[in-house]
Parts: structure tokens; C-alpha cells; sequence
């Protein structure tokens, strides 16, 4: 069934420790909501499953409250549900389809299931990206994919990790060091105040594949803290390990994100997901891309991690080609 347009849409994400809703118009964004959990999972050192679906339970109908209020909507206005089904934690993402459906079901309006890793993708919408063909680089907390958008809704993965996703790294290599949860920002962090060229840590190398690896890497940063540095890390050494270990975990990002820019003859490379926040990761493919005439995109901090906004853009995609 096709939906009438300007289409107003309440969107809904909740696949792992953020809880997030959005109201978006006609592509507009008119309201988005965000409640991260990272204060719950922090002492664990990372995400509690089942505390994690607990607690969207507990905020997801406040916020779906809040982003209407702050779109200046009701839900009778409202005239689609948009909401990941996945991947995720299991529990954690029944707690937004089971509220989607609902809703859908209760306001007689349209419900569209969004893939996660596409709705980082659909992130792209909010950062002028050109029309594809484009490239597509999506680097998360559980997945690391090079993707080859041949327009909206039409994709080829052409490489993936073959192991650890790069934002898994970034985690276990941060608690390997002692800098807490998530890994990412604090390897960030301390990777400004480090020396990157003090360790050498591998860089993956898988020939001409467009494929990922990181179980190598992080299996390093933990020899070289447990038996060359006898588990003794000064602050100075941490921050050391971290900018070592980011500048080799982003240079197979960079280099194969442009290689596949250059094989599949686009002019885009928009970057995606958690670890696209990256300010280091931000320069260099910046500046890789753009000796080879290929621009690069990223979202705004708040659209890398994980949003309700992009899951509206990509379930208003779908219905409007329904
Ligand atoms: O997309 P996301 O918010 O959730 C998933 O879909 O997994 O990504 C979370 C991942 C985590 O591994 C986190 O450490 C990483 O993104 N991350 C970063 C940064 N901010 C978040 N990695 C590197 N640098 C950052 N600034
Ligand atoms: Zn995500």
C-alpha cells in the first residue's frame, strides 16, 4: 500500500544499549530522542544483555513521548512505524518491534522492520551525499562491511571482516589497557596525548580481498602488555598502546575503503556506524580519498552511533516504494 506524502514517520531503535526514538517528515528530521546506557554497562566493562533490554523497557515509551512532543505531534499524526528488527541483542530488540507493532496496530498505520547495518547506511541522508553509485563502509560495535550502494535498496557486500569487528577492537583493546567501556571514544582519547609509532602493531593484510581482519591486532596489544610490559602500564604507555594500535586498526578502513572506491568506479565513500565517529579516521580517509578524486562523507557524531533518525530515513525509503 503506498502512503501519501509529506509522510510522517516515528522511528524507533533499541538493538543494543542505546535507546532511541525519532519523528521524521518528509525526510526531515523534526524530533530525536537518545538515552545511552553506557552509565548501566560501564561497571561491567560492556553491554549486559539483559540489563540492556530491561532498560529500554523502562525509557523506550518516555522517549517515543518526549520526540513527539518535541515534534510538536500527537500520534494521531503519526502515519507509519519505522523500527529495527536486526541484528542485535535478541531481547533488546523485541522490546522496540514488540512497541512498534503495537502502535502500528493500534493507530491503523504502517509498520516497516529496518536492518540496522542498512540504517547506518540510510545515515547518509542527513550529510548531502550525492545519488549513488557509492561506497559504502560501515564499522560498528559487531560488524565491519565495505559496501557497494549501487543505488537506494540495491547493494553488493564486497568485503567483511573475516573475524573481530573493528568497534570490537577498539572495545577489547581499550580494556586490555585498562582505558573502561566503550573502548572506542577512550582509545580516542588517549590516543591524542600518544606516541603512535612507539609499538607496531599488524596491520591486516589479506592481498587484493576488500576483507577485514582484527583478531591479529588485539592478540598483539595483549602480548606486548602482558609479557614485554609485564602487565606495568603507565599512563604514558597506555596512551601509547592506544594511538599504536588506532593508527594500525584504521589503515585497513582507509586503504580498502578507497580501493574499493577505485575498483567499482564511484566518486563517494560514505562511512557509517559507531567507529565513524573517528576524528583520526575522519582526516586520513579524507585525505586518502581525496588524492584519488573521491569525496568522503560523515554523519554527525550523533548519527555514527546508533540513532532513531537513520532507521526513519531508511523505513521511509521503503514505503515510499511500496
Ligand atoms: O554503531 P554503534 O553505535 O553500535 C553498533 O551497532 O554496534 O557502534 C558502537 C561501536 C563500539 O565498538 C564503540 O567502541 C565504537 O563504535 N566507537 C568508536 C568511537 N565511538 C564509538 N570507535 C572508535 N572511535 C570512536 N570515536
Ligand atoms: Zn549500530
Amino acid at each position: 500500500m503506498g502512503v501519501k506524502e509529506p509522510l510522517t514517520v516515528l522511528s524507533i531503535e533499541t538493538s543494543c544499549d542505546e535507546t532511541a526514538a525519532a519523528v521524521i517528515k518528509d525526510g526531515k528530521i523534526l524530533s530525536e530522542q537518545v538515552a545511552s546506557q553506557i552509565d548501566i554497562h560501564k561497571k561491567f566493562g560492556g553491554v549486559v544483555p539483559e540489563l540492556a533490554s530491561r532498560n529500554h523497557l523502562k525509557k523506550l515509551n518516555l522517549l517515543i513521548q518526549s520526540a513527539l512532543e518535541e515534534a510538536g505531534l500527537e500520534f494521531n499524526d503519526l502515519e507509519a512505524v519505522a523500527v529495527t528488527a536486526g541484528p542485535g541483542l535478541e531481547g533488546s530488540l523485541l522490546v522496540g518491534l514488540t512497541t512498534a507493532r503495537t502502535l502500528a496496530m493500534l493507530l491503523d498505520i504502517e509498520l516497516v522492520e529496518v536492518d540496522h547495518l542498512e540504517a547506518h547506511l540510510f545515515a547518509a541522508k542527513f550529510s548531502d551525499v550525492p545519488a549513488p553509485p557509492g561506497i559504502g563502509l560501515v564499522v560498528s560495535g559487531g560488524h565491519t562491511r565495505l559496501i557497494y550502494i549501487k543505488e537506494w535498496g540495491n547493494y553488493e557486500i564486497i568485503g567483511r571482516t573475516r573475524d573481530d569487528a573493528a568497534g570490537e577492537a577498539f572495545d577489547k583493546v581499550a580494556s586490555i589497557v585498562g582505558l573502561g567501556y566503550p573502548g572506542g571514544p577512550a582509545i580516542e582519547k588517549a590516543a591524542r596525548r600518544g606516541d603512535g609509532k612507539r609499538f607496531k602493531f599488524p596491520v591486516s593484510n589479506l592481498g587484493d580481498s576488500l576483507d577485514f581482519s582484527y583478531s591479529g591486532i588485539k592478540t598483539s596489544v595483549l602480548y606486548k602488555v602482558k609479557y614485554d610490559l609485564k602487565g606495568e602500564l603507565s599512563s604514558r604507555d597506555a596512551a601509547d598502546i592506544a594511538a599504536s594500535f588506532q593508527y594500525a586498526a584504521l589503515t585497513p578502513l582507509v586503504e580498502n575503503a578507497v580501493r574499493a572506491a577505485l575498483k567499482y568506479k564511484t566518486k563517494w565513500i560514505f562511512a557509517g556506524g559507531g567507529v565513524s565517529a573517528n576524528s583520526a579516521l575522519k582526516e586520513r580517509l579524507t585525505e586518502a580519498a581525496t588524492r584519488e578524486g573521491i569525496k568522503a562523507f560523515f554523519p554527525a557524531k550523533s548519527h555514527s552511533t546508533d540513532n532513531a533518525s537513520m532507521v526513519g530515513a531508511c523505513g521511509a525509503f521503503y514505503l515510499r516504494k511500496s
